[in-house]
C-alpha cells in the first residue's frame, strides 16, 4: 500500500506548520506575508487525511525557523496549527499556535472612524488580546472588541 505521508518529502532545515484546517493554507501564507517572491523552498499539501482533523493543510518552509511570535499570529487562521522545527532532517522543537498578546500593523480596526483608518494619519493598528478562548481583541485606539474573524 503506499504510504498517504509522504505526497512531499521531509526537509532537511526549516519549519514544518503541520494541522492546519483543510483548505487554509494559503491564509497561513498570507498571514505569514509569504508570497513566493522570497526565493525559499516552500510546499503546500493541501487536503490529506489527518487522524484529529479529518482532513488538514500542511505547510513546509524550507531554511527558515519562524519563531514562535511569527507564528502566534496564524493562530488567526489556523488555531490547531503545530509548529515543528526542523535541523538535519529531525524535528527538534515542536509547539502548538496561540494567540498572540498584542497584534501590530497587520489588520484593520472595523471601527470606520477609528483614528487607524483615518486616510491622513500614519497610526499603525494595535489589537491586544483581552480574552484567550475563543480570542477575543481590543483596538489599542477605540476601544472596539474584534474576534479573529473580524481581523481577517
Ligand atoms: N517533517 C518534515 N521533514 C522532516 C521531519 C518532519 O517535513 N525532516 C514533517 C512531518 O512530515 C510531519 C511534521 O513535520 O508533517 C511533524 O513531524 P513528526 O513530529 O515526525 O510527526 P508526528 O509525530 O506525526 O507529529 P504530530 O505528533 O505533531 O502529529
Ligand atoms: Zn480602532
Amino acid at each position: 500500500m503506499m504510504s498517504r505521508e509522504l505526497i512531499v518529502s521531509k526537509i532537511e532545515h526549516g519549519t514544518v506548520i503541520d494541522h492546519i484546517p483543510a483548505g487554509r493554507a494559503l491564509a497561513v501564507l498570507r498571514v505569514l506575508g509569504i508570497t513566493g517572491r522570497e526565493g525559499v523552498r516552500v510546499a503546500l499539501v493541501m487536503n490529506v487525511e489527518s487522524g484529529k482533523l479529518g482532513k488538514k493543510d500542511i505547510v513546509k518552509i524550507e531554511g527558515r525557523e519562524l519563531t514562535p511570535e511569527e507564528v502566534n499570529i496564524i493562530s488567526a487562521v489556523a488555531p490547531t496549527a503545530t509548529i515543528n522545527i526542523v535541523r538535519s532532517f529531525e524535528v527538534v522543537k515542536k509547539f502548538k499556535v496561540s494567540p498572540p498578546e498584542v497584534i501590530r500593523g497587520r489588520f484593520k480596526c472595523k471601527n470606520p472612524t477609528c483614528v487607524t483608518n483615518a486616510p491622513r494619519e500614519p497610526v499603525e493598528p494595535a489589537f491586544y488580546l483581552v480574552r484567550k478562548e475563543p480570542p477575543l481583541f481590543v483596538c489599542a485606539y477605540c476601544g472596539r472588541y474584534h474576534e479573529l474573524g473580524d481581523l481577517l
